[in-house]
């Protein structure tokens, strides 16, 4: 079984001590592929280095919404910059909007639609952080759509209910499940998860943070526990966990172009 955690953050200090081992334990999870998120480009360097030192990983670089005071004139520029300077981008992102408790909305907007465009022009999907904002970013996105066409992405650690799915869904985009869905309380992320189509449907961590139940006591989520979603969704939807792994494994190859083995079905 192989699985893809679409979404982790292993540049932050919680990895420091013991990243090698981490590795050990996602290796041993039968964890495959990984995407690495970028919230801000000056981590870059840092997350170039660690996915040279496992080539299961794949990079993405973008300004997250909640990173804004570090957006400045050329910053779509320099995200530009560095994704073409790096093959194992296959990215842009984590952008989007993030409206819970925000000031800003006006320079989210302007910095969400610059990267965009960035994607548009390097043909790459984007990875989209959506909070308390599905309004407003579907609005954005479907004009984005009639002026330059689809870009293709996913709704990272997806909370929505499954109205605002399904709008992302006939957006044409991927849904991703992190450690949420298997909270007790979380019955309309759920409900979304049981609704979005086998071939659309992705599995994350968002580590270090949101560590899935069972794994609730350890404060530092990690890529091993991608498991537990998969387990989890799994579940929920009444399939196996061996066939989630091949849906949600292709699917990840699908919309990141990943240098994966094709899947024997
Ligand atoms: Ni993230």
């Amino acid at each position: 079984m192989r699985l893809v955690d679409t979404h982790v953050h292993l540049n932050f200090d919680a990895f420091d001590a013991d990243r090698d081992e981490v590795a050990q334990a996602w290796r041993k999870a039968g964890v495959a592929h990984l995407v690495h998120s970028c919230v801000y480009p000056g981590e870059f360097e840092k997350i170039r280095a660690i996915a040279q030192r496992y080539p299961e990983i794949s990079m993405a670089v973008g300004l997250h919404p909640l990173d804004m005071d570090k957006w400045e004139s050329d910053t779509a520029e320099q995200i530009s910059r560095l994704a073409a300077s790096e093959p194992k981008v296959v990215a842009i992102g984590e952008i989007g909007l993030d409206f819970f408790k925000a000031k800003n909305k006006p320079m989210q907007k302007q910095a969400f639609l610059a990267q965009l465009e960035v994607a548009k022009v390097l043909n790459l999907p984007v990875i989209i952080h959506c909070r308390e904002a599905a309004e407003e970013m579907a609005q954005i996105l479907t004009e984005f759509w009639q002026v330059h066409g689809p870009v293709a992405g996913v709704m990272h650690c997806w909370t929505g209910n499954p109205k605002d799915t399904q709008i992302f869904l006939d957006l044409g985009f991927f849904i991703s499940f992190s450690g949420i869905v298997t909270f007790k309380s979380a019955l309309e992320v759920q409900a979304s998860a049981q609704m979005v189509p086998s071939d659309r449907i992705l599995i994350e961590t968002d580590c270090p943070f949101l560590s899935p139940v069972p794994k609730r006591k350890e404060k530092r989520n990690q890529p091993a526990f991608v498991y537990h979603v998969a387990e989890y969704v799994a579940n929920l939807r009444g399939v196996s966990l061996p066939e989630l792994a091949i849906q949600t494994t292709q699917n990840a190859q699908r919309l990141f172009q990943l240098p994966l083995e094709p899947i024997e079905v």
